[in-house]
């Protein structure tokens, strides 16, 4: 059934079309039951609305025992067929590629087993397994991919898995599927299916860069990690007030300080609110801010500020 499958996302894993499968039984079954038991309804009501007295109400245990077992079996029948496929989501093949994720308020955080780190782009080869170990750094998260029909919460303190095999190249939306406050909806990420070549090309750059890193001039660059990096999530460019201070007109001015202090919004003072951001909170906002030490490189933290700089020196608070 072709339109059925279009109201789906589109499947792009191995495990995509066993949970279809699950999904197009449960309703074919439901919308033939509902047409059935809807129309012996519309049918009794029509047939029976007069005279209600000539046809008493009378007890059958043949039917009440056929109408139990019936849907018992088609019941059991959902059950198997859907615990086949739930086994085949719980456990990954051995030899799975393993990669760790950490969610934060409000980005994802994946570790590669060489130790490199890229915020919000999942990179990942075409055709092979691959295993996500997950834990959350704050509070519940859940990572969904529609395309691989594959989501798990993440939680503080314990460990998640989930795996799957991309089976196209191409990138797929991340969702976080666990409301987790204000950036929620914007805790948004790719998976970037990268074919077995261009893969090996992507690892042995070496550096944490992300797939789509390229060199460009410090401020464009800079906007790029703004955008893909989770700064985003919380602070404005066009001077509204977020979970965090605006980037708008922010270097150059003096930020009032929880505590009464008051410092100058300049490098060292954007570098050390990157790396560090609960050594300086600013008057009026929580410090709800993971540290970006290790996380963004240094040529990272360098276009950040000069994107920070070029939104302008003029414009006050
Ligand atoms: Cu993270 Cu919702």
């Amino acid at each position: 059934m072709a339109w059925l499958h279009r109201l789906l996302p589109e499947a792009a894993s191995s495990l995509a079309p066993g949970v279809d499968a699950v999904f197009s039984l449960i309703f074919w079954m439901s919308l033939f039951w509902f047409v059935v038991i809807q129309g012996v309804l519309i049918f009794f009501v029509l047939r029976y609305r007069k005279n209600r007295t000539r046809y008493p109400a009378f007890h059958s245990v043949a039917l009440e025992v056929f109408w139990t077992l019936v849907p018992t079996f088609l019941v059991m029948v959902l059950f198997v067929y859907g615990w086949r496929q739930f086994r085949n989501l719980r456990y990954a093949p051995s030899d799975a590629l393993e990669i760790h994720v950490t969610g934060r308020q409000w980005l994802w955080q994946f570790t590669y087993p060489d130790g490199r780190t890229t915020l919000n782009d999942l990179v990942v080869p075409l055709n092979r397994d691959v295993q996500i170990v997950m834990k959350s750094a704050d509070v519940l998260h859940s990572f969904f991919v529609p395309a691989f029909r594959v989501k798990q919460d993440l939680l503080p303190d314990r460990y998640t898995r989930l795996w799957f095999r991309a089976t196209r190249a191409d990138t797929f939306e991340i969702y976080c599927a666990e409301y987790c406050g204000t950036g929620h909806s914007r805790m948004l990420g790719r998976v970037i299916v990268l074919p077995e070549d261009a893969y090996e090309t992507w690892k042995n750059r070496g550096e944490g860069g992300t797939a789509s890193t390229k060199r460009v001039d410090p401020v464009e660059r800079g906007r790029q990690v703004y955008e893909t990096r989770g700064c985003k999530a919380c602070h404005s460019i066009d001077g509204s007030r977020g979970v965090a201070p605006s980037f708008l007109g922010l270097y150059g001015h003096s930020v009032e300080l929880e505590g009464g202090e008051t410092v100058l919004a300049d490098e060292n003072y954007l570098r050390e609110s990157i790396l560090d951001p609960q050594r300086k909170v600013v008057k009026g906002f929580q410090p709800v801010m993971p540290p970006f030490q290790g996380v963004l490189s240094e040529e990272e933290v360098d276009a950040v500020i000069a994107f920070i700089r070029s939104l302008g020196t003029e414009e006050g608070e």
